[in-house]
């Protein structure tokens, strides 16, 4: 059975959400971009606004409606959104970084469609920042609640995840299993956190709909023993 938090467990909190995935720019007609639907966070924001947050949703191309009162900051690329989180993130309490952001963007973008030429073409391409782990390593960081999609080593790679980019929480799914994640209406996680003596704790959240697994993920921030400190 999924725990939800009580109502009201987040008026006063302003949140940010990033959602949705981010299209890297090749030519005026292209781009690189992956499959994520978006629906994950809007889940998130529409759970957090209804528990009373003022919720700011960065969200990257999606076929989705954003919910009436939350405020949405529309972006393509990987460095507009992380543009659009720093404005953003700076009044904020809470930080859920739930977009499937490019890890590399064209090293050069063409000014000019790019005409057909060789057999064989090559595209160079830089890493993107890491906006998560950007905005968790700052002084005084909101909490921070990452996402980490694997197809193997879940556990192993999201503790990883938790530790190394400094997370409150972290919601982990293997992207393997075709029925859950990416467009569908249903996903299955495991949260994973740190105790207060640094063990490594974990819950796992049954398949559910995303609007359920987004309250549930929201039901342990508020039951971490960093949401009592803040
Ligand atoms: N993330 C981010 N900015 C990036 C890449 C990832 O904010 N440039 C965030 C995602 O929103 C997610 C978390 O970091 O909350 C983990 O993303 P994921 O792609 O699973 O992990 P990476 O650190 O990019 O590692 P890899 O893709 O190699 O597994
Ligand atoms: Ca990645």
């Amino acid at each position: 059975e999924l725990l939800a938090p009580a109502t009201g467990a987040f008026s006063g909190q302003q949140v940010v959400i990033t959602a949705g995935p981010t299209r890297e720019p090749i030519d005026p007609v292209r781009y690189l971009s992956n499959h994520s639907s978006g629906k994950m966070g809007y889940a998130l924001a529409r759970q957090a606004q209804r528990l009373g947050a003022q919720v700011t949703l960065i969200t990257g191309p999606t076929q989705l409606t954003a919910p009436n009162g939350v405020k949405v900051v529309a972006v393509e690329s990987a460095m507009e959104m992380l543009e659009a989180v720093e404005q953003e993130v700076n009044t904020a309490g809470i930080f859920i970084a739930c977009a499937a952001v490019a890890d590399y963007r064209l090293a050069q973008v063409e000014s000019q469609k790019i005409k057909k030429g060789d057999e064989n073409m090559q595209l160079q391409l830089v890493r993107n920042p890491d906006i998560l782990a950007t905005i968790a390593s700052r002084e005084q960081p909101p909490l921070c609640v990452g996402f980490a999609a694997e197809t193997q080593n879940l556990a192993s790679y999201a503790e990883d995840k938790l530790t190394r980019k400094k997370l409150a929480l972290i919601a982990a799914n293997d992207v393997s299993d075709r029925r859950i994640g990416f467009n569908s209406d249903e996903n299955a996680m495991t949260l994973f956190w740190h105790n207060t003596q640094g063990e490594l704790q974990q819950l796992p959240l049954e398949r559910a709909s995303k609007d359920q697994i987004a309250a549930a993920i929201l039901h342990q921030l508020t039951a971490l023993p960093e949401w009592k400190k803040r």
